[in-house]
């Protein structure tokens, strides 16, 4: 059976023959949360397998006008993803708050092909929890005063009590003079990470590749320069792009202010990446982030919240929410309304913090290569009441 569905600017082609709930839901969650901005054109093919060896086919085709999902494999497609059915499901309970880059999920998928298409489609499958929405929602109201801000904020060596005021201004800010934790060091280099971490397991990219900090610092000294049309997110940098950072190395890189439980998981983003492409797109996030550097220097493109509707932010997101425009090669015939976009562009030093309020919009270059920070976000949002969170 098949039907069409009209979407904005789209038909939706359904044909709803799966023979997994899981699929199906997974094949509706995609439905849901696809767009396409770019009116980019392709073919993937989803398979998922269960341990008595049945297949299951989800087919996605898109162009400019249609997109169209059915249970039928393809003959040839430009993107191959598969995993086990289990993972599917794993995926489905948790669309909410899902992060591909978890090892359970990343270490029993294999991808091929356009990878391009593969994030497309990633992409498009989360969605936004309630609170996450009322987060940003609430960011537009609350940040319109911090429209005029040109420059960025500096603080020397602030107390907490400075950090959790100025964060609460909605303003974004760097800290400047830390002191080293514990005795330890501020600034380090990639053969100090080596010597003490070599180890150390750093990242899971797929079901085959596993990586440690000696593997990935290693490919990383013998790199040969990359070109900005050779990246493709998440795929073809050497860059470690916020997986967790291990907890071995935690106690080296402490954010300098507050305790570890205080924060989230912190994460690691260590490697190199061409100037002209972005270390992290243009996106925002629900929590207050600290991102501490540590090797290099990184340029921040900061846009306050009240600007969003410049910035194209996507439709399905769950743990940080996407734009569709770039920064870096802005394409004005497709989002037009980024002329009127009012970036403040930010140095980040090595020894340096930049503190973000929830809610601003950022994109982040590597001035330098090898590049090395951690980031960390505060667990409850400075200035919303408890009971607001519920
Ligand atoms: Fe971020």
């Amino acid at each position: 059976m098949q039907k069409l569905v009209s979407m904005e600017n789209m038909s939706v082609n359904v044909r709803s023959e799966y023979q997994s709930p899981i699929v199906a839901t997974l094949a509706q969650s995609l439905k849901d949360g696809f767009e396409n901005p770019e009116k980019l054109s392709g073919r993937c093919q989803f398979e998922f397998f269960e341990e008595n060896g049945k297949i299951h086919f989800l087919s996605v085709q898109f162009d400019p006008a249609v997109l169209t999902l059915s249970a039928e494999p393809f003959l040839e497609s430009d993107a191959q993803i598969s995993m086990p059915l289990s993972v599917a499901e794993k995926i489905i309970a948790n669309l909410e708050g899902v992060d591909y880059r978890d090892p359970d999920i990343i270490g029993k998928m294999n991808m091929s092909g356009n990878l391009h298409i593969v994030n497309h489609l990633a992409k498009a499958l989360v969605k936004p929890s309630r609170a996450t929405q009322s987060t940003f929602d609430d960011a537009t109201e609350r940040y319109r005063e911090a429209y005029s801000m040109t420059s960025i904020l500096y603080l020397d060596s602030p107390t907490e009590l400075q950090i959790l005021e100025t964060i609460e201004s909605k303003q974004p800010f760097i800290i400047r003079h830390l002191e080293a934790n514990n005795g330890g060091q501020i600034k380090w280099t990639l053969e100090q990470l080596r010597s003490k971490y070599a180890d150390v397991l750093l990242r899971v990219r797929s079901a085959t590749e596993k990586e440690t900090v000696a593997d990935f610092i290693d490919k990383l000294m013998h790199l040969k320069k990359q070109k900005a049309t050779d990246i493709i997110e998440g795929h073809t940098k050497v860059y470690t792009e916020g997986c967790s950072l291990p907890w071995q190395m935690i106690d080296d890189f402490l954010p300098h202010y507050f305790t570890p439980h205080d924060f989230t998981e912190p994460q690691i983003w260590l490697g190199s990446v061409p100037i002209d492409a972005p270390a992290s797109s243009l996106h925002r996030d629900p929590l207050d982030g600290f991102l501490y550097q540590l090797i290099g220097r990184k340029k921040v493109i900061l846009f306050s919240p009240d600007q969003a509707r410049c910035l194209y932010p996507m439709k399905a997101y769950n743990n940080y929410q996407p734009c569709w425009v770039k920064p870096e090669s802005a394409n004005f015939d497709l989002f037009p309304l980024f002329k009127s976009a009012r970036p403040v562009d930010v140095i980040l030093e090595a020894g340096e913090i930049l503190v973000q309020p929830a809610g601003w919009f950022h994109a982040v270059y590597c001035l330098d290569s090898p590049t090395f920070s951690v980031s960390y976000f505060l667990r409850f949002p400075v200035g919303v009441e408890s009971s607001e969170l519920s």
